[in-house]
C-alpha cells in the first residue's frame, strides 16, 4: 500500500494509472475506521483494478461548536486496517494543501442540502461537497463509493455529479450495523456504556416503523408517531432533531405512502448525535414473504 499525502503526486498517479485503461475506486472517509467503512473498501475493490482511500478530516464540514478537534483520530491504526485489506493507495493529505492560503472555491448544492441534517447543519452539506468534488479532481475515479448511512449526503453527492458532469459512478452501499442494530459510526466511540445501550432505540423506531409501511398503513404522521414512540420511551434521547418518512429522491416529508419511503431520524443521546435511516416499500408485507425462500 502506497501512502500519497500531496494532491498533485495523487493527481499524477491516478492520470497514469487511467493512461494504462485501468480503474479507480475511491472511498472518501475521515478515518477511525470501522466495519461500515471497510463495507465500502471490499467492495471498491471487487470492483475497480486500484482501489484509493481518502482519509481527510474535513475542518469546513463542521460547525464552529461542532467536534472537529475531539473527532476521534487512529492514522496508524487505520492504515494497518487498510493494508490488511490489500488496498493500492492511502491519500491522506494536511488541511494547508487541500485548503491553501486564499482558498475561496465552494460547492453549494442547493434544495438537498437543506432539510433533515441541513436544518441543524446549516453549512455541513456546502463543506462536504466542496471537498468531495475536490478529492474527485484529485483522485479522478471511476467510481466512488459512500454509505446509505449518510442518506442525504449521497443525494447530494449524485446531485452534484451529475450537475457538474463530473463523469464517475456514484456507488451507494448498505448500512453496517453492530448486533444490536446500531449503526456504526465513529461518533459510537463517544457513547458510555449507558448511552450506547438506550442508543438501540434508534434501530428499534426504524424497524417499527418499517414494519407499520409493510403491513400497509399509508399516513405517514402515523409512522411518524410509531417512531417518536419509541425514542420517547428511552429516558436517555435527550432530543429528537428531526424523525419522519420522506420521499427517498427529494427529501420531501410524505403524508400519503405510496411505494418506496426513506424513514430517518437524527436524535441526541445524551450529547451526541447520532443519525440512521431505512429505506421500505408501502404493502410489502403480506405480498412477499419475510424469507424469499419459503414460498
Ligand atoms: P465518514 O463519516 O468517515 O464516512 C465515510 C463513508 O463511510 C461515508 O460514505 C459513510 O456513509 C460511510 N459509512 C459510515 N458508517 C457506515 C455504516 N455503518 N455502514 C455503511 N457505511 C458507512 O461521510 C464522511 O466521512 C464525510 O462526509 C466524507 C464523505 C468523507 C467527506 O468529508
Amino acid at each position: 500500500m502506497e501512502i500519497i499525502r500531496i494532491p498533485r503526486i495523487m493527481q499524477d498517479t491516478s492520470g497514469g494509472h487511467l493512461l494504462h485503461g485501468r480503474t479507480i475506486g475511491l472511498v472518501p472517509t475521515m478515518g477511525a475506521l470501522h466495519e461500515g467503512h471497510l463495507s465500502l473498501v471490499r467492495m471498491a475493490k471487487a470492483e475497480n483494478s486500484i482501489t484509493v482511500v481518502s482519509i481527510f478530516v474535513n475542518p469546513r464540514q463542521f460547525g464552529p461548536a461542532e467536534d472537529f478537534s475531539r473527532y476521534p483520530r487512529d492514522p496508524e491504526g487505520d492504515a494497518e486496517k487498510l493494508s490488511r485489506e490489500g488496498i493500492d493507495i492511502l491519500f491522506s493529505p494536511d488541511a494547508s494543501l487541500m485548503y491553501p492560503a486564499g482558498f475561496s472555491t465552494q460547492v453549494d448544492v442547493r434544495g438537498l442540502s437543506e432539510g433533515l441534517c441541513g436544518m441543524m447543519r446549516p453549512d455541513h452539506f456546502t463543506g462536504v461537497a466542496t471537498i468531495v468534488a475536490k478529492l474527485f479532481h484529485i483522485v479522478r475515479p471511476t467510481r466512488a463509493y459512500f454509505g446509505q448511512k449518510d442518506f442525504q449526503q449521497t443525494l447530494v453527492i449524485k446531485r452534484m455529479v451529475r450537475d457538474l458532469d463530473m463523469g464517475l459512478d456514484v456507488v451507494v452501499c448498505p448500512v453496517i450495523r453492530e448486533v444490536d442494530g446500531l449503526a456504526m459510526s465513529s461518533r459510537n466511540a463517544y457513547l458510555t456504556q449507558e448511552e450506547r445501550k438506550a442508543a438501540s432505540a434508534i434501530h428499534r423506531s426504524l424497524l417499527e416503523a418499517s414494519a407499520a409501511v409493510k403491513s400497509g398503513i399509508i399516513q405517514g404522521s402515523s409512522v411518524k408517531k410509531l417512531m417518536m414512540d419509541v425514542l420517547g420511551a428511552e429516558p436517555l434521547v435527550s432530543e429528537v432533531q428531526y424523525c419522519s418518512v420522506y420521499d427517498p429522491r427529494t427529501l420531501n416529508e410524505v403524508e400519503r405512502i405510496n411505494g418506496e419511503v426513506l424513514l430517518a431520524l437524527a436524535v441526541k443521546i445524551g450529547n451526541i448525535r447520532l443519525i440512521d435511516n431505512m429505506l421500505v416499500s408501502s404493502g410489502t408485507g403480506s405480498a412477499s414473504p419475510a424469507n424469499p425462500l419459503i414460498p
